[in-house]
């Protein structure tokens, strides 16, 4: 891993869209999908009480990788947009709501950008796991969130904790990055296993950013939106990691922590009426 100075968006952009593309294909074999075709419902108990019901309700995806947590939604009710900057991933979107016989739309395009290609407004922004380190601008990110909001509606977002990514991914909780943003992202080049099948080595060259809790709330905040909630979490209900083992109190969390640390977060905000 490596500090690289002045990158330019475009690079990291189209070396992530690379990546996503080229994992695409391996996640849809590792991820579980016959467990939904099957009928699983599938979203994680947190986020599905958190958001609450979605009946009826126009919801945006963002971030939305192969759409399977978009048609999640489907299946509870709400009219679902997904929107994703890679090709390889929408299309596998647009396949699998096919084969689930369960209609969404699925839009390709940089989450920067979709203000200019969507013109739709929604009652509910959703994004989960995974998503903020691959974002460049937390404050442009929050401001296309309030774009697609119709007044009264709410943004819900669920991702690993700030602090997660500061840790070794070795899993011995050592710290090994800094807590706090800076603008040039991390470099990583060279191997780097599959998180959801590790026998799926890329050697792509991808670009991230971290994030801290007050960038998070400032971002949204800023962007004017009404804060209801920020909760963190230990250990959830559902493996949303496939490192998370069974904590022995019917919960799931990383195992050695060498203290209880929050691994996840959630938060949700609503645009004013
Ligand atoms: C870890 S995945 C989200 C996964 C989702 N929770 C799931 O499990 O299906 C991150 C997604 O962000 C997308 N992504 C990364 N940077 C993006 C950008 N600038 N614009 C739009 N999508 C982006 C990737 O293509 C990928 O599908």
């Amino acid at each position: 891993m490596t500090d690289l100075e002045n990158v330019p968006y475009e690079q990291s952009r189209d070396g992530n869209r690379a990546f996503w593309d080229e994992v695409t294909p391996v996640h849809l074999q590792a991820y579980g999908v016959e467990r939904f075709l099957e009928g699983e419902r599938w979203l994680p108990t947190t986020i599905l009480e958190e958001v609450g019901p979605v009946k009826g309700l126009s919801l945006l995806h963002l971030q939305c990788h192969f759409g399977l947590d978009s048609l999640a939604w489907v299946r509870e009710g709400a009219e679902v947009t997904g929107a994703d900057f890679s090709p390889i991933a929408i299309d596998a979107a647009r396949e699998l709501s096919k084969k689930a016989d369960l209609p969404a739309r699925f839009i390709c395009s940089d989450i920067y950008e979709l203000p200019h290609v969507l013109e739709d407004k929604f009652d509910i922004l959703f994004t989960s796991i995974g998503v903020l380190c691959w974002l460049k601008d937390l404050r442009k990110w929050a401001s296309v969130i309030a774009h697609f909001l119709k007044p009264g509606g709410f943004f819900y977002i669920m991702d690993g904790h700030p602090l997660l990514y500061t840790f070794d991914d070795e899993g011995n909780w050592k710290f090994m990055l800094s807590y706090f943003h800076k603008p040039e992202p991390y470099v990583w080049e060279g191997e780097h296993p599959d998180y959801m099948d590790p026998s799926h080595i890329s050697y792509a060259t991808t670009y991230e950013w971290q994030w801290t809790v007050s960038d998070i709330i400032n971002a949204v905040l800023g962007a004017g939106l009404r804060l209801e909630f920020f909760n963190e979490f230990g250990a959830l209900s559902d493996p949303v990691y496939p490192e998370m083992k069974p904590d022995g109190k019917g919960l799931y969390t990383f195992p050695n922590m060498p203290v209880p640390l929050p691994i996840l977060f959630s938060l949700r905000a609503r645009k004013e009426d």
